[in-house]
């Protein structure tokens, strides 16, 4: 009786021995993997890798079969704006970063570029972990100093004319500017990205997301001095879910609407928030000037707002320093606009604020189980122009 059962046993192990070594035969003859360090890269934060970095870039996107850069551990000096273009030979580049990517303390080192590091025009790449520090701060400085004339400055990273792209486990330290930039791309995931920048410093929004489709956040981790998350012209089918924000400026659709012809927002979700001491939670703005730009679709759900000074707020007259814009209404459409399950403290009396065109006025606008304070009483809601209606529990009770 055993012997039987041991011959299946063997020729079973034969066909797992086959079958594993198979797999391993094709896995390691399906990718290709590139060390920065082979093209020259030295992890001491001194030397300059742009070179390096490209000439990886170049095999890994001349490669017929997918491949993989490595970036191993240590801080690798980027001294000036690098793009990493496509279209690449293969659709599966993964670029693993271990180590720290760095830029200069001279802030200059962008010259005019829009970012650090861009990525254009690629089809399907995967980023996971790394640290991107551009040492922001030297520039924010010079800002600081209204005397001096600065550049604008680069953000730390951009997406441009992309598409199937993954960002997981990055973190990005100290923005010039934005630290990270989607623009002209089309399905865009990133999980779990921490952006960090002093909660003072200029123009440091987390991710700005503007003329792309399919674009998914999830779990952002979120301390800048600007929108944790904005949403500019030519967003449709936009995804974030379980944020964390603050400080920072909150998650803000626009500005909206300072062009003649915009493209619109289309069907953005927000699912799972928390604010802590920013200076809105929900916002949507538009300048208040003649635009044929819209935001249509937009869900908003589950937030825990701690001190927020705005949590709820459509803004439409949006003018500062009263350049170009004064006295005009804005042309932006805003409608479907949903508020659900949305709890915590005001840091301002009114917590909710609807200041819509009085040329297009917002429709369609509906809050359900909505719960603020401010200072332990009830907040007040303010509405000029907006339609809409209430379900459950709205308090402050809803201006329409
Ligand atoms: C809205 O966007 C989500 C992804 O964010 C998508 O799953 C859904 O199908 C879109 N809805 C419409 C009507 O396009
Ligand atoms: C909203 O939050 C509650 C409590 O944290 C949770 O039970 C529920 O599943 C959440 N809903 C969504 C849509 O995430």
């Amino acid at each position: 009786m055993p012997k039987p059962t041991r011959k299946a046993d063997f020729s079973l192990l034969v066909l797992y021995l086959i079958f594993t070594c198979s797999l391993f035969i094709s896995t390691s003859s399906k990718s290709t993997s590139y060390n920065v360090l082979d093209f020259g890269a030295k992890p001491d934060g001194r030397t300059d890798c742009t070179n390096a970095f490209l000439s990886a870039w170049k095999s890994a996107c001349g490669s017929a079969k997918p491949a993989g850069i490595h970036v191993p551990q240590g801080r690798f000096l980027i001294g000036r704006a690098v793009t990493f273009r496509g279209q690449c030979a293969n659709h599966a580049i993964s670029m693993t970063i271990r180590g720290t990517i760095v830029a200069p303390s001279q802030y200059t080192f962008a010259g005019n570029a829009l970012h650090w590091l861009t990525f254009d025009q690629v089809t399907g790449l995967s980023i996971h972990g790394g640290v991107l520090d551009a040492q922001g701060s030297f520039l924010w400085n010079c800002k600081f100093k209204a005397t001096t004339n600065c550049p604008i400055g680069a953000a730390t990273l951009g997406f441009t004319n992309s598409e199937h792209i993954s960002v997981t486990g990055l973190t990005s330290l100290n923005s010039q500017l934005f630290h990270i930039l989607i623009n002209g791309c089309h399905n865009v995931k990133m999980h779990g990205v921490k952006l960090m920048a002093d909660g003072n410093s200029p123009n440091t929004d987390g991710i700005h997301v503007q003329f792309s489709t399919d674009v998914t956040i999830l779990k952002p981790r979120i301390r800048t001095g600007d929108d944790c998350i904005s949403v500019g012209p030519g967003t449709i089918n936009l995804w974030i879910e379980d944020v964390a924000c603050g400080p920072g400026h909150g998650i803000s659709i626009g500005s909206l609407g300072w062009n003649l012809n915009e493209a619109g927002v289309k069907n953005v979700t927000v699912i799972k928030a928390t604010f802590s001491k920013t200076q809105n939670g929900f916002r949507i703005k538009s300048w208040g000037r003649p635009s044929r730009g819209f935001a249509q679709g937009v869900h908003f759900e589950n937030a825990t707002m701690t001190d927020v000074q705005n949590p709820i707020l459509i803004d439409q007259n949006y003018c500062p320093f009263r350049n170009g814009c004064p006295n005009q209404a804005s042309g932006v459409k805003i409608s479907d606009v949903s508020y659900k399950d949305i709890h915590g403290t005001s840091a301002t009396q009114i917590a909710i604020k609807f200041d819509c065109s009085s040329q297009q006025p917002c429709e369609r606008i509906t809050l359900e189980d909505v719960k603020l304070t401010y200072k332990n009483h009830t907040p007040q809601a303010l509405c000029n122009h907006a339609g809409g209606s209430t379900f459950g529990i709205v308090q402050p009770q809803s201006c329409f």
